[in-house]
């Protein structure tokens, strides 16, 4: 089950400032672009033949690209908000979208090869609680991609979303924990996952994978632990 009212939070209207912001990050300053392209070379370097789950696709922008480089039979994207998911469906009737309610884990368990959860968990309060209800999605030999901003000040990549928030009198900040590769490697350690690898997104230019002020994200790539 969702942790939070979804519906008031990951309304429509937050959907289009995310789809917005996400655009501008892959055509402007290509930050976003950066970031899934590093997603994608890693699925292709790892074993790369089984389905790939978008979770928190919210506009489905990165299902798409998963899509294009994987092959649409492939690639399923997945999110809590019900609108969001209604609105992947009508804009690409040929892809596989799924609604996150009652029942989705017990019906998609063991199903993936990799699943990306990217800009997801910051969102969550009981982060440890998500990344092992994401290991039942995942096959014996599943990845998991986690993509995380890297904020100076908490919630200064999500000015927008916030400001959104004050005006309708809503003074809660959606992100809700800072992750660092050092807690975010813990995290996945403790909840049952290998880190793989890791890499830095810069805002605005290809940068060196260290940690910097100009950092948009962190990627981190890691793989179930073998029982
Ligand atoms: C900031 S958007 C991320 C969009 C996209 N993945 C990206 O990287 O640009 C966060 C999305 O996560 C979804 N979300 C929040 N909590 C979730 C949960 N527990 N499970 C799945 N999706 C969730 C929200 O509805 C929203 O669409």
């Amino acid at each position: 089950m969702p942790e939070r009212n979804s519906n008031s939070t990951y309304n429509l209207f937050y959907q289009r400032i995310i789809g917005t912001k996400t655009l501008l990050g892959r055509k402007l300053l290509n930050y976003k672009q950066r970031e899934i392209e590093y997603i994608v070379s890693y699925i292709h370097s790892s074993c790369n033949s089984g389905l790939i789950m978008d979770m928190g696709c919210s506009t489905g922008q990165f299902t798409r690209v998963l899509v294009s480089e994987f092959g649409e039979s492939r690639v399923h994207g997945a999110d809590i908000s019900k609108k969001s998911i209604e609105r992947c469906q009508k804009r690409n009737p040929k892809l596989t979208f799924r609604h996150i309610g009652n029942g989705f884990y017990r019906e998609n368990e063991g199903k993936y090869q990799h699943v990306l959860l990217s800009h997801v968990l910051e969102h969550v309060d009981k982060p440890a609680r998500m990344l092992k209800k994401l290991q039942s999605l995942l096959r014996k030999d599943g990845s998991l991609i986690v993509s995380v901003p890297q904020e100076r000040i908490r919630g200064d990549s999500a000015l927008p979303e916030n400001l959104y928030n004050l005006i309708r009198f809503k003074f809660e900040n959606v992100h809700r924990i800072k992750h660092s590769i050092g807690s975010l490697s813990s995290l996945l350690t403790e909840t049952g996952y290998l880190y793989k690898n890791h890499r830095y997104i810069h805002a605005y230019s290809k940068g060196r994978n260290i940690k910097c002020f100009g950092n948009h994200s962190l990627v981190v790539c890691s793989e179930l632990a073998k029982a």
